[in-house]
């Protein structure tokens, strides 16, 4: 395999001092107080103009240049590259680089920029490709010319896809700068954090800066998670994306031009490029690289309740009661840091919470699963010999340390803390003792892992302070909140077993995910949740993912769908904000709503913080009720369907939730929808996301679209159109084509699990349609590893559906039937069916032509064909 290599030639015209053109400019002076001569005296150009705009940037001769020609490796090339500029940021600039370039695949290309010297790499483990590179699908050019830059082309249509002639490039021991121009300005991701659009805005220049915070989404600020990964649809509709391996603080500059400058103060420069074509195929080849999310327990598809502020048990009870008499279903019930006591990991408060273990016990009777909340850190003043987590953690020499060996202290929920090293093998298996211990004591289902980012109310070590080093006080600070980098968590320069907090302080919560996971799994011995506010690129393989500390505003419950999507591209579709939101109160218009639109989140939980007044969903009027329990039970009714794409998010990497434009991408209408979102490829949830609002405004992309109440056919098609949406009502619409499996819901996925499946059928123009249904025994680890799975297809065509057993190795299957079938989209009136050859009666067609079949009581496993006349 050969890719064409482009050098082109050496300029050696020299350039001018002159103002860069103010889109493609790259800020010379990214740190606060850029003045004319600070801005000299690092060897950058100084050019004023509009606010906003960097006046002070690089000139364009700064860079490095190609020593020689690039020289063929077994499978690409490698670059030496001389600094060939006297301007500098901050010193200590590399003279001499190497830069590799590795054809993966036909789609995957991996760039690799560093120094020579020992820098810290992230431990992730990156997973082969599927396929040796045959064909590929980019080429790759190089230029000297006015300083090293090099384009990832697209062979197919000739589309610059990565281009790095946008300033120069940067690498010095802490500050690393790398600018790429980027095809169009059809662009998402990088996060996390909350955007005001899902598209980005390339008008101005937008640093949006990367480093574990516990920061609820506030517009760009760094938050939770860290996931350097973003993705571009060309201008012809072809999609790519990237991701850049890097731990450190960081910050990716969105820019006119268009383009990303992104600098990092530490690691290197580990790049993958994907090449699609397609937007789902760029999400399948970056999940096939670093993972993807299990398939969640059943339960886990089911409505979830929490919130921090039960008082006692009492109010917890008469939540989850108020809950089933308003025929609310309920699948899990969580205990938040309210059930401990005094805020301690592994206890419960014998008074306020009272016979916690054993009213665990009567909702698991009921077929409700319990989640505690168990937080990383550990009261590390309480009498020795009174709690063992922290005389265990002491014996296994399991805490974070300083230099000189003493465990750093924070201070949060409990008081003054040590934090556990979760990248050391003593630190894993403590954990999974106390772990262990504590599922004797509450017959927990799943554990909610929170404020590890790691939190602490304090600046470093609370009660030495952090020394002035360069890992606490770096020449350079990314625009992360506060600008010190030791505001709200540990001091840099604490060690642990996998490199110093400066490198991994954003893979704490990720580091934490893993022994969290196999110990809850070898422990419970099934599947189980996970839920970690702190994620990083892979933590999909071990957890779920909560949106974290939102409000309870209008404008928030927009930005949950945002979130949703980012977390879908990052591989991580098991996610949901919290319904109703968390801070401040929620009131009864907003929360329907939200329930409304969180009854389609993927993880569907209403959460609340302390001091709130309650929002669950029972608590409101009776017309909020009826509209939270119709709009769960459509969910209960659609989980077969839900748990398939999960299957296929674990197999091939495909998205849960997505936005319009995976599935039309050529429209550019699609491009800057996200006030709408759909799960997998057939169905389209439209919420109202504004106050005061009784219909919404919705776009129906070109094909043919059904209302999932009563089939009616929408009466547009790539068009937006107004849809009636009274207040305890939110528009649904499936996609012609598909064919979605259903299930008769129940008060919780126990009991609907041993109800009738049914089945959607949705015309598309040519009468057609088809879909899948995976299903399990719901509590089973990896079973598409181990096989124990049934799996079938249903096919439309010509007035006939048939389906197919593709594996059939879930034993329970055969004694569960298909009973009913809703066919929208025929187009006449039908005037008899068959089932296996048999008349079949009982049907009925609605108005809105939509064939609704009862009884047909067919067994899963069977082969059948049921003809309409
Ligand atoms: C912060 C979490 O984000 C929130 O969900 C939780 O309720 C509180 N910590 C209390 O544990």
């Amino acid at each position: 395999m050969r890719i064409a290599i482009v050098i082109l030639a050496l300029c050696a015209a020299a350039y001018a001092q002159q103002c860069v053109p103010v889109p493609d400019r790259v800020d010379c002076h990214p740190d606060p107080d850029a003045s004319e001569e600070n801005c000299l005296a690092r060897g950058c150009q100084w050019c004023t103009g509009d606010e906003g705009t960097p006046w002070c940037h690089v000139p364009a001769n700064y860079g490095y240049k190609m020593v020689g020609t690039p020289e063929e490796t077994p499978n690409g090339y490698r670059v030496t590259l001389s600094r060939s500029t006297n301007a500098s940021y901050f010193g200590n600039d590399a003279e001499t680089l190497t830069a590799t370039f590795e054809v993966q695949s036909d789609y995957r290309l991996r760039i690799k920029i560093t120094d020579g010297t020992d820098r810290f790499e992230v431990p992730l483990k990156i997973n082969p490709p599927a396929s040796e590179p045959a064909s590929p699908l980019f080429s790759i050019e190089f230029t000297n010319d006015p300083v090293f830059s090099f384009k990832v082309i697209r062979q197919s249509t000739g589309t610059v896809v990565f281009d790095t002639s946008l300033g120069g490039l940067t690498f010095s021991d802490q500050f690393i700068q790398l600018g790429i121009k980027i095809p169009s300005t059809n662009a998402y991701g990088i996060g996390e954090n909350e955007q005001p659009s899902y598209r980005h805005d390339f008008s101005k220049f937008t640093p949006v800066p990367l480093f574990a915070r516990d920061q609820s989404p506030t517009g760009y600020k760094n938050s939770y998670g860290v996931h350097p990964y973003y993705t571009v649809i060309e201008n012809d509709g072809n999609a790519h994306s990237v991701v850049i391996v890097n731990s450190n603080a960081q910050e990716f500059v969105i820019q006119p031009t268009p383009g990303y400058v992104y600098r990092t103060i530490g690691g290197l420069l580990d790049i993958y490029v994907f090449l699609g074509p397609t937007v789902e195929e760029t999400v399948q080849q970056f999940t096939e690289a670093i993972g993807r999310q299990s398939i969640p327990p059943y339960f886990g598809l089911g409505f979830q309740l929490c919130r921090w502020g039960y008082d006692s048990i009492e109010t917890m009870q008469a939540t989850v009661n108020r809950t089933a008499a308003a025929g609310i279903p309920q699948d899990i019930q969580y205990g938040d840091i309210d059930i401990m006591q005094s805020e301690l990991d592994f206890t419960y408060d014998p008074t306020r919470f009272h016979d916690l273990p054993a009213y665990v016990t009567e909702l698991k009777s009921k077929g409700i699963k319990f989640i505690p909340i168990v937080d990383p850190f550990i009261k590390y003043d309480e009498p020795r010999g009174t709690y063992p987590a922290l005389d265990l953690g002491d014996q296994m020499d399991v805490w974070m340390k300083r230099s000189s060996g003493e465990p750093w202290i924070g201070n949060c929920w409990p008081g003054q803390v040590y934090y556990p090293d979760y990248s050391r093998n003593s630190t894993k298996q403590w954990w999974a003792i106390l772990l262990r211990e504590y599922k004797n004591l509450i017959d927990y289902d799943g554990i909610w892992i929170d404020m590890n980012e790691p939190a602490n109310w304090g600046k470093g070590d609370v009660v030495v302070g952090c020394e002035n080093n360069k890992y606490n006080n770096p020449p350079y600070v990314p625009a992360i909140e506060t600008r010190d980098l030791v505001d709200n968590t540990a001091c840099m320069d604490v060690e642990q077993d996998f490199g110093i907090h400066y490198d991994t302080h954003s893979l704490y919560g990720w580091s934490e995910s893993e022994p969290t996971t196999t110990a809850v799994r070898d422990i419970l011995g099934k599947r189980s949740i996970v839920v970690s506010r702190s994620t990083f690129l892979g933590s999909g393989n071990w957890v779920a993912h909560w949106l974290g500390d939102n409000m309870s505003t209008w404008s928030n419950m927009k930005a949950s769908i945002i979130a949703l999507l980012h977390f879908n591209l990052f591989g991580m579709p098991y996610a949901g904000s919290d319904i109703c939101g968390f801070g401040m109160n929620s009131n009864e218009e907003m929360c329907t709503r939200w329930q409304q639109l969180g009854a389609f989140y993927p993880y569907s939980r209403n959460h609340n913080a302390l001091g709130n007044i309650e929002q669950d969903p029972a608590v409101w009027g009776p017309e909020s009720r009826e509209s939270t329990r119709r709009a769960l039970l459509i969910r209960y009714t659609l989980i077969p369907y839900l748990y398939t794409l999960f299957f296929h998010h674990k197999t091939k990497g495909s998205t849960v939730v997505r936005a319009l434009f995976h599935e039309f991408t050529k429209d550019p209408v699609t491009h800057g929808i996200d006030e709408q979102m759909m799960w997998g490829s057939g169905f389209l949830i439209s919420p109202v996301l504004r106050e005061g609002h009784d219909s919404v405004t919705a776009y129906f992309p070109d094909a043919r679209w059904y209302s999932y109440y009563d089939g009616a056919e929408v009466n547009v098609r790539g068009a937006y159109t107004n849809l009636d949406a009274p207040f305890g009502f939110i528009n649904l619409h499936v996609r012609g084509g598909n064919i979605l499996p259903t299930q008769e819901p129940a008060m919780n996925t126990d009991a609907s699990r041993q109800n009738p499946f049914g089945l959607i059928i949705a015309l598309d123009d040519e009468s057609l349609a088809e879909g899948t249904l995976y299903y399990d025994d719901g509590n089973s680890i990896e079973p598409q590893d181990s096989g124990l799975y049934f799996l079938t297809s249903y096919t439309y065509n010509n007035g006939t559906l048939r389906n197919q057993v593709e594996r059939n190795e879930f034993s329970e299957m055969s004694q569960k039937v298909l009973n009913t079938i809703r066919l929208m989209g025929v187009d006449r009136e039908v005037t008899g069916m068959t089932v296996n050859g048999n008349a079949h009666t009982d049907f009925t067609q609605l108005p809105s032509g939509e064939v609704q079949v009862n009884n047909l009581n067919l067994t899963m496993v069977t082969p059948f064909t049921i003809t309409f006349q």
